[in-house]
Parts: C-alpha cells; sequence; structure tokens
C-alpha cells in the first residue's frame, strides 16, 4: 500500500483515543484486513465517556409531537444501565445481539450498550418481515433479541415484537426475546467500565441484501470502522453540525444509521435529531416543522426523500424558517441534476454546500464526497483510491480502514482489488459519476432489494411455477418493484396477485410489495438456465 495512505490513516486514527497504542497499523489483505494491530479501543467510551456531559446529545421526536431530550451524561446513564442488564441476560463480550427497534433513544442507548461491553450488535430494521428475522437470528447464531411492542407509522401502531414472537417459532434454536419499554424512567445508574477491545474485534453485523441467494452479515471492525466514521464526519458535517442540530434521517437498520446517526456525530459531540414516523404525517411539512423547532444546521437524506418532497410542492416548505441549515448531504442514490438543484435552491436557499456521498455498507463510511465548493460533484477523499475498471465498475485499489473485515458465516475469495458493483466514470478533473449497479438489484426508496429474496418468497406460494423481480424506474422511490410471474398449469389466477403481494409484505416487509404482477406464460433465460432479468426489464 501507498506509503503516504498510511501515513494519512494514522494522523486520522491518532485523532481517537486508544486505550492502548497500535504496534503496527496495516497489516492482512484487502479480503482480510487488520487495522491498528494490538491497538485497544471502546466505541461506547469515545461516544460518550469523552463528551461534555451538560451537552445535549439526543433530541427525539416522534409524529404525534412528542420529544424525549437527552444530554450525554443522561445517555451515558442509560447505557450503562442496558449494559448492565445485557450482562445480567448472560451477554459478554463477542456475542451477537439481534435489536428489532424502532428509532427510539433506547435503540441508540442499547447499541452503545453491546459496544460498552463488546458485544456485537445486529440491528434489522424494523420494517422487515419475520422470515428476514428468523433467517438472521439462525445464522448469526445470536441468544438474545431485543425489541419493542410497537413503531409508529401515519398515526397508526406497528406491531413489532408480535413479529420477533413469529420468527422465533418458525425455529429450534434457543432464543430470549426481551420487549423493552418505552419511555420507562430508567434509574441512575452506575458506571459500568467500558471493555477496551483489540482493533479488529466487531463492533456489529450489518445485514444487506446481496445480489447472491442469501443477505450477507457484513461484519464491521472497532477501531478501523471509527477512525474513517470520525475522520470522514470531521471532513464534511462535523463543523455545520456544532451550529446547531445534526440531523440524518436515514434508520438505524441501515448503516447510514450506524455510521451518520450514531457513531460519528456522537464521536464529535453534536446533538443528533432522530424522528420516529412518516416524514410526511402530519402533514407534508413535518420534515421543516422538525428543521425550524429543532435549529438544524445539518441535513443528510436520500434522493428518494427529496424527490417526494418535491413531488408535494413548496407551499409546505414556505412556511417554516429554514435560515438554521448550513448545509445539506445525499447518499444512497444518484443525485441527479434537477433534484440537486432542487434541493440546493428551496431547501438550501442557494446558501447550503450540497455534499453527495457515495459509499456502501461494505466500505463502512464515505469515500466518494463532494467539497464544499463543489456544487455536489464528488472526488475520492483524501485516503480513498479509487479507480474505474476496464469494463467500467468503479473498484478501490488500496485498503481504508473502514472496509469490512468479513462477511459472517462466509470465507471470502481472496482478491487485492475491492470491486464495488457500481458503474462509474471519471471525468478529467477527477469528478467520479456514479451510473448505478452492474447488476441487477433492485433500488427502491433508497434500499437495495435482492431480486432472487423476493423471488424466493414468491415461489413458496404453491400456484407459483416461476417469478422473476425487475425494478423499474419510478419517480419517487428510484425504482418500483414489477413481477413476472409463471404459474403452474392448471392453477387458478383469481387473487394470487393479492396474495403474492401480501405474502411479500408479510415475509419480506413493507418495501418488498411489488408495483405490478405480470403473468407471463414463460421467462427469457440464458442457454445454462437462468433468468434474465435484464431482458425483462426492457
Ligand atoms: O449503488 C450505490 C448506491 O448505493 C449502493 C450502496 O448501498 P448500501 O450498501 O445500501 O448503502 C447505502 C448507504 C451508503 C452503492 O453501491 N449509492 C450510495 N451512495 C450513492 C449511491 N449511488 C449514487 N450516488 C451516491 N451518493
Amino acid at each position: 500500500m501507498n506509503k503516504k495512505t498510511i501515513k494519512f490513516w494514522e494522523k486520522e486514527a491518532e485523532k481517537l483515543e486508544w486505550k492502548k497504542k497500535w504496534t503496527r497499523s496495516f497489516s492482512g489483505t484487502m479480503t482480510k484486513p487488520h487495522w491498528f494491530l494490538g491497538g485497544k479501543i471502546n466505541a461506547s467510551y469515545l461516544c460518550l465517556d469523552k463528551n461534555d456531559p451538560e451537552k445535549l446529545a439526543l433530541i427525539y421526536e416522534n409524529e404525534l409531537g412528542k420529544t424525549i431530550e437527552l444530554t450525554y451524561g443522561e445517555l451515558l446513564s442509560q447505557v450503562n444501565y442496558w449494559a448492565a442488564k445485557l450482562t445480567k441476560l448472560n451477554v459478554k463480550k463477542g456475542d451477537v445481539v439481534i435489536l428489532y427497534l424502532p428509532l427510539i433513544p433506547e435503540a441508540v442507548a442499547i447499541m452503545l450498550a453491546c459496544a460498552r461491553i463488546g458485544a456485537i450488535h445486529a440491528v434489522i430494521f424494523a420494517g422487515l418481515g419475520y422470515e428476514s428475522i428468523a433467517e438472521r437470528i439462525q445464522e448469526t447464531g445470536a441468544k438474545l433479541v431485543i425489541t419493542t411492542e410497537y413503531t409508529l407509522r401515519r398515526g397508526k401502531q406497528i406491531p413489532l415484537e408480535s413479529v420477533v414472537e413469529k420468527a422465533v417459532k418458525t425455529l429450534n434454536n434457543k432464543v430470549k426475546v426481551v420487549s423493552i419499554k418505552r419511555n420507562e424512567k430508567i434509574p441512575k445508574a452506575k458506571n459500568i467500565p467500558p471493555v477496551f477491545v483489540e482493533s479488529n474485534h466487531p463492533l456489529f453485523v450489518l445485514y444487506t441484501s446481496g445480489t447472491t441467494k442469501k443477505p450477507k452479515g457484513v461484519v464491521h471492525s472497532t477501531g478501523g470502522y471509527l477512525t474513517q466514521v470520525y475522520s470522514t464526519f470531521e471532513r464534511t458535517f462535523a463543523e455545520a453540525a456544532k451550529l446547531g442540530t445534526y440531523w440524518c434521517t436515514a434508520d438505524i437498520g441501515w448503516i447510514t444509521g450506524h455510521s451518520y446517526l450514531v457513531y460519528g456525530p456522537l464521536m464529535h459531540g453534536s446533538t443528533v435529531l432522530i424522528y420516529e414516523g412518516a416524514p410526511d404525517y402530519p402533514d407534508a411539512g413535518q420534515l421543516w416543522r422538525l428543521i425550524e423547532k429543532h435549529k438544524v444546521s445539518a441535513f443528510y437524506t436520500a434522493p428518494t426523500l427529496i424527490r417526494m418532497v418535491k413531488s408535494l410542492g413548496e407551499k409546505f416548505i414556505k412556511k417554516y424558517d429554514l435560515s438554521s441549515l448550513k448545509i445539506l448531504g445525499s447518499v444512497g442514490e444518484v443525485l441527479n441534476e434537477p433534484t440537486r438543484k432542487w434541493y440546493s435552491r428551496v431547501i438550501g436557499h442557494n446558501k447550503c454546500p450540497i455534499i453527495d456521498t457515495w459509499w456502501q455498507t461494505e466500505t463502512g463510511g464515505f469515500m466518494i464526497a463532494s467539497d464544499k465548493k463543489s456544487n455536489g460533484r464528488k472526488k475520492p477523499m483524501e485516503g480513498i483510491s479509487a479507480k474505474i475498471s476496464k469494463d467500467g465498475e468503479l473498484v478501490i485499489v488500496d485498503p481504508w480502514p473502514g472496509k469490512f473485515i468479513r462477511i459472517w458465516g462466509t470465507t471470502l475469495k481472496a482478491g487485492s482489488i475491492y470491486q464495488t458493483g457500481d458503474a462509474a466514470k471519471i471525468d478529467k478533473n477527477g469528478f467520479v459519476y456514479i451510473l448505478g449497479r452492474t447488476d441487477d438489484t433492485i433500488s427502491s426508496a433508497g434500499h437495495r432489494i435482492s431480486p432472487i429474496e423476493l423471488e424466493s418468497i414468491v415461489l413458496e406460494n404453491d400456484r407459483v411455477m416461476e417469478a422473476a423481480a425487475v425494478g423499474q424506474k419510478d419517480e419517487i422511490k428510484g425504482e418500483k418493484i414489477v413481477l413476472f410471474v409463471v404459474m403452474k398449469k392448471g392453477a387458478k389466477k383469481e387473487g394470487l396477485a393479492e396474495e403474492i403481494s401480501l405474502g411479500l409484505r408479510q415475509k419480506f416487509g413493507a418495501i418488498g410489495t411489488p408495483a405490478a404482477v405480470n403473468f407471463v406464460t414463460e421467462l427469457p433465460k440464458t442457454r445454462s438456465g437462468k433468468i434474465i432479468r435484464r431482458a425483462l426489464k426492457k
């Protein structure tokens, strides 16, 4: 690896407090990286103990207008309370704890409580269905799932605990389910000393829907991951976040919620807004009402949300004072020019830099990002060596600290270059343009959905012979799911489309609901018998 790159990341790592300094900055390979060998570190210590206990850490608000505020001192006390509770439940260093929780202060506290005792959190987006939960329990061998009764969405209570119960019933594994009460008065807890772990000790495992048959459990380290997240947040949002409240609209069920809602901003001592509910409920002014009320200075969201609010018109936005905003960010999909311009003019009043950030669950943190002057155009950040391969794929040449260390339960083929799976081009000034996935993954409302996963569920229906799922352009979601289904001979069509949709909604979750179900007599296939989804898409 390039000496300058190593030096750069050493300098960044030195900004964190290590209980014991590393003896070697990098060893291993791209496939099996080990950054900061022998270094001892704890994520909850960096996020909590290091910060001013009087400063606000979290502001929670839900769609009913209820708010909860926690200072860094209060959050630390909550984390100690949950850490003690986990220990009582026999959770030890290296154990996996599954969290199936909405975006409530307790969810953040329990993530940090896991980190405090060296346990590995596995957050499952609280919109995924029971099969997804069961699969993840089985694969990670988790002994404990933490959930709560419900989450709020459009004025309704969406059950969570019962979904976990259903998942557990399908398994033979012995797994404990703890359902926590929301807003329970938590007694002031005594300090639980943080367990300082070796740099490559896993901080968490997070599942992404890959292109292969099963979702991948991406495992991130502690020391390398935190270095990347700290460094990239510092170079983008940290300064503006200090001038008010920082708001990242992602859920903790996704990597953005891990890196830039919890670890990045908390290590920097930011005040973080968390919102539970739909962005357009009780009305289309909700986002802007929250920005005005909490004086949000840094706002980080996804193009799908920007397209949605854009489609609702400006009258809901103009009612609110957005002058607290200093910087705007985007992630998850291509932020195309019309959307970027609208975002900049209507939300940023042409005064806020737009920071587009390209990265992946696998990269841990930002890789390619805009600077404050580049109008949303972006370059590889310092420390990241990106190139375009002969086939037009974006590849990363040198290891970087935030790269995942392994995939749960599998051994990866060794490789020296990281293939992103994205198509891209680089112009003569070094700006990178992302052209989408090189494979057929469906990208809906900012989520990556594997067609194989959807198809596997559809195929469980005994009237179905074959199925293929493809993404089709959608103004708001980016892509909507379109299904092609071949029925079994002699099967009745009546009610089948509805049954398929319901099955997907229940088993995969609402984001897996198809926009259309087309019945066809056959699917296009390669000679070896593989379905050609690209042809269906056309
Ligand atoms: O295709 C790229 C797209 O999202 C993929 C990563 O998805 P995921 O692991 O779910 O992480 C999303 C949040 C980091 C990438 O391979 N993507 C992400 N950011 C951008 C993007 N596409 C274009 N522009 C971006 N800024």
